[in-house]
């Protein structure tokens, strides 16, 4: 992996929750073949991987691709267009879940899931990794650090207000205590102190006491 060091580097965290929500969403489907009660959290979490899949990519697309391609003509697009896939991918993920409701046969139905499952999180992560391996690395080198704060704040405007409080939990969730130290060093440098605040009280509802305390042992800001 390619060593960023600017605040473009925050998107690595999104990413990775990305990556393990899918992996998560790819074992639950495999579970339904054996369990049928698992279809309605298997159902909210992809609503919600959805529902953030949008919000970034919107963002992506309003400031991180056009940031690219006037930097390399050509370059911003092809992200652009892998959204087709992904949103077709959703859909047929969506189109299995209503078979598999009004199905008569639902170890078929689970297998469809199953299949769609796959092929989402198969295009999806390679997106995601590819926005870390190519992306972010040429920000990184070509904008100067404001510049790259400023394209952050345009992207993060296509997060509804009413939004960002689930979001962070679902993404602290999701990250290492490494990665969950720098996420919010990141967002120290990036965000006004009150949201900054209110982010902290978020992150010490969703992490267990011991980890709060080895965070706060890291990161004393947190206090
Ligand atoms: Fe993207
Ligand atoms: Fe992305």
């Amino acid at each position: 992996m390619v060593e960023i060091k600017g605040p473009i580097s925050g998107y690595f965290y999104p990413h990775k929750a990305i990556l393990v929500e899918l992996e998560n969403l790819e074992k639950l489907s495999a579970a339904l073949l054996t369990k049928s009660d698992v279809i309605q959290e298997f159902n909210e979490r992809i609503n919600f991987m959805k529902l953030f899949f949008t919000a970034h990519e919107d963002g992506e697309e309003v400031s991180l691709y056009p940031a690219a391609e006037g930097l390399r003509k050509g370059l911003g697009k092809s992200f652009e267009w892998d959204r087709h896939i992904n949103e077709q991918n959703f859909q047929a993920v969506y189109a299995a879940i209503a078979e598999y409701k009004t199905s008569k046969n639902l170890q078929t139905a689970a297998v469809k899931i199953a299949q769609a499952t796959a092929a989402l999180r198969a295009y999806l992560a390679a997106h995601e990794v590819k926005e870390d391996e190519i992306l972010l690395p040429l920000l990184d080198a070509e904008l100067t650090p404001p510049e790259q704060g400023k394209v952050i704040g345009a992207a993060m405007s296509k997060f509804p207000p009413s939004s960002v409080e689930e979001v962070e939990k679902f993404l602290i969730k999701r990250l290492s205590q490494p990665e969950r130290i720098g996420f919010l060093k990141v967002i120290k440098q990036g965000a006004p102190p009150e949201t900054f605040k209110a982010i902290i009280g978020w992150v010490k509802q969703v992490v267990s006491p011991a980890e709060w305390n080895e965070l706060t042992a890291k990161m004393p800001e947190l206090k």
